[in-house]
């Protein structure tokens, strides 16, 4: 089993790059394999979710080619239209790949999706939306069978602003027949990504980042070269390992204009914030103050998956701060973790009462989550003594090298496999 073994109580200073954004990549690695002609995509970070994507790719027929952090997709003989149940267990996102194996296939058979266990996370809003774009659905044996003539361009509205929902029909839609419309859209920058991507490959996306967009179906899609956006997630954690440890971190490349509600709530807590064209830094005032309360949202709101790695930052805040989960009903599982190292919290439903304490010590703790699990390490890297972070897998989902780049910032840690 591997751990990171962490002894805390080290300020972080240095600099870091932002690597590629998971949540970005692979939608646009699913819109890849609709392309006829080569993909080369920079910026691809050296994920598990990455590699997972990859290999669902060499199973439709692409050809895929992996140097450093480029991707490279040839998609020119796509063969398969079946995402085997296993895969789909590892990985949430993959049921991404439905509406562009619809495109491709006009068929598609693909397993329930699974992905970290902080909710019941359905599919509801997909598969409404795909049948009102024409496609047939029916659930035998744990697969998704799905058919369709052409899929056809229609208005949907969506609920709530799902961003698996608003990807899956974005690519369902770039080669239906007419015009579709997708109200109360999600509006995270990675919706921005994918449709600058799919207007690279030929598609007519209008009003990504908006709640309204539009797409308009055209009849080819061809290759291109294009560069995935920095992940906001993996740079606003570095930004709290900094404030956590009281140092000073710069993030090169990270772009704060998507990480409004973190970096106001992280100068309200003292911290100093500078930003310019090149990226973020982060200094520590030497105090930190409580948050009062933090309420997720869909984007531009203050991000779920951000929560636990703030959660960790507020448990050793001066005063209480009050944490409500609007969006996953079971994104709290790293608190016993948390108060296993010291820290008092406690949690009502989807609330979460946490007050400051002056330090955390050193445990083994377990993360059973990616986000969760970053903020196991925030929470080690600021507590008294060695701490043993297990269950990692879970945070290699998200973050490259993690341990590489804290320690690159003068964190004692280390990975220990056994
Ligand atoms: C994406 C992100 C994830 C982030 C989340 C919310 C990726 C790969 N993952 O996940 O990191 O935490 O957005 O910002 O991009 N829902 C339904 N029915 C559906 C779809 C969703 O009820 O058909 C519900 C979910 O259960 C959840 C909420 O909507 O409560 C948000 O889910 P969604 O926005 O779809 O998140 P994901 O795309 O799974």
């Amino acid at each position: 089993m591997n751990k990171l073994v962490i002894d805390g109580g080290k300020p972080l200073y240095g600099e870091l790059r932002a690597q590629g954004a998971k949540n970005a990549v692979l939608p646009i690695l699913a819109a890849a394999s609709m392309a006829e002609g080569e993909c080369i995509i920079h910026n691809c970070p050296g994920l598990r979710d990455v590699e997972k994507t990859v290999i669902i790719l060499e199973r439709l027929g692409c050809k895929v080619k992996r140097e450093g952090n480029t991707v490279t997709i040839d998609s020119s003989v796509l063969t398969g239209c079946r995402i085997d149940e296993e895969l789909m267990r590892e990985m949430r996102s993959s049921i991404i790949f439905l509406g562009a194996i619809l495109t491709a296939c006009a068929k598609a058979e693909v397993g329930m999706p699974g992905g970290c266990p902080i909710g019941l996370r359905p599919i509801d809003l997909h598969i409404k939306s795909l049948k009102k774009m024409g496609v047939s659905i029916a659930e035998e044996h744990g697969y998704l069978q799905c058919r369709c003539e052409r899929l056809k361009g229609c208005d949907v509205h969506l609920d709530f602003p799902s961003v698996g929902a608003t990807e899956n029909i974005m690519l369902a839609a770039v080669k239906a027949e007419g015009t579709t419309t997708i109200t109360n859209a999600a509006r995270e920058p990675e919706i921005y990504d994918l449709a600058c991507f799919l207007n690279k490959i030929g598609a007519k996306v209008k009003g990504a980042g908006s709640s309204v967009i539009t797409i308009e179906g055209v009849e080819k899609l061809h290759g291109t070269e294009y560069a995935i956006m920095p992940d906001r997630i993996v740079a606003q954690t570095y930004l709290i390992a900094a404030l956590i440890t009281g140092g000073r971190i710069r993030i090169c490349g990270a772009e704060p204009s998507h990480m409004r509600a973190a970096l106001s709530l992280l100068s309200e807590m003292g911290a100093g914030i500078k930003e310019d064209e090149t990226g973020i830094e982060l200094k520590s005032s030497g105090t930190l103050k409580n948050v009062h309360i933090i309420r997720t949202m869909p984007y531009p709101g203050f991000p779920t998956d951000i929560q636990s790695p703030f959660m960790a930052l507020a448990s050793v805040a001066e005063g209480t701060s009050v944490f409500v989960e609007n969006i996953f009903e079971n994104r709290f599982r790293h608190v016993d973790e948390l108060v296993r190292m010291g820290a008092d919290i406690k949690v009502e439903g989807r609330s979460a009462v946490v007050r400051g304490v002056k330090r955390l010590c050193g445990a083994n703790v377990e993360a059973y989550e990616l986000r969760g699990g970053a903020a196991l390490v925030l929470a080690a890297l600021s507590a008294e003594g060695r701490s043993t972070v297990s269950g990692i897998d879970y945070i290699d989902r998200g973050y490259e090298d993690i341990e590489g780049c804290l320690a690159c910032c003068g964190a004692e840690i280390c990975r220990v496999c056994t």
